[in-house]
């Protein structure tokens, strides 16, 4: 299923970059492409998390996260994305198995679920927020896609990482000030650092947390 685009989003979060993104860049080329999601796998190791669990993956772009759990046996998954292109990659490699995933083409920020899951999943989308109010809707529609014990899975640019990607300025994080981020609803798990090698060989730093819901 797609669900309609959201409203138009609020300036600062600019859905045509991400569509011209994924029209022009192949989805192996771009900076934050990753042939297996191994640090995504490991977090969801390190919380002992069943594939049965619901997902939901929010700037899921055309991550292999997906297609790997459904490799796996999932059988709940969503991704949530700005760019509608990037989801034309991903269901092109998918396939017939593309019709066991629910994609949702929505601002995260203004995103209202109507449903919840057990996993919340975030590689590379929030540290594109730069402005409280988005963090604020953010959050909001984490709130509203999560109950009580659900795992939430982030991962930004950590504090020495890059301070921009794909062109936009990032707010970059080291685990307390990420944890800190979600610590009303969220208690930290596990909270490391994991290097990303591009498909350039840029190395980028990024901070992974895993946390629960209170
Ligand atoms: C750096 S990419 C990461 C993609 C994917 N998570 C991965 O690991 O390959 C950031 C993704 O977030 C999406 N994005 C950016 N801002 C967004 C927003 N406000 N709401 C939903 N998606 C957004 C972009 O379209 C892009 O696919």
């Amino acid at each position: 299923m797609i669900e309609a685009a959201a409203d138009t989003p609020e300036p600062g979060i600019d859905a045509k970059h991400w569509d011209r993104v994924y029209e022009t860049i192949a989805d192996d080329a771009v900076s934050w492409f990753e042939p297996e999601p191994r640090a995504s796998l490991e977090a969801l190791a390190l919380a002992d998390i069943s594939v049965r669990a619901s997902l939901v993956d929010v700037g899921a772009g055309s991550s292999r996260l997906v297609e790997q759990l459904l490799d796996r046996g999932a059988t709940d998954l969503t991704v949530v994305d700005i760019a509608s292109s990037a989801f034309e990659t991903s269901r092109a490699r998918l396939g017939s198995r593309a019709l066991k995933v629910d994609w949702v083409v929505a601002d995260v920020t203004q995103w209202c679920p109507d449903r919840r899951f057990d996993v919340w999943h975030d590689r590379a989308l929030f540290h594109f927020l730069t402005e409280p109010w988005q963090r604020d809707g953010y959050r909001a529609a984490l709130r509203s896609a999560t109950a009580g014990g659900a795992w939430m899975i982030i991962a930004t640019f950590a504090d020495d990482g890059p301070d921009r990607c794909s062109g936009l300025p990032v707010q970059r994080y080291d685990g307390p000030s990420l944890t800190a981020e979600f610590a009303s609803d969220f208690v930290a798990h596990d909270v490391w650092r994991d290097e990303h090698r591009s498909p350039g060989g840029v190395i980028q730093p990024f901070t992974w947390a895993v946390m629960r819901r209170r």
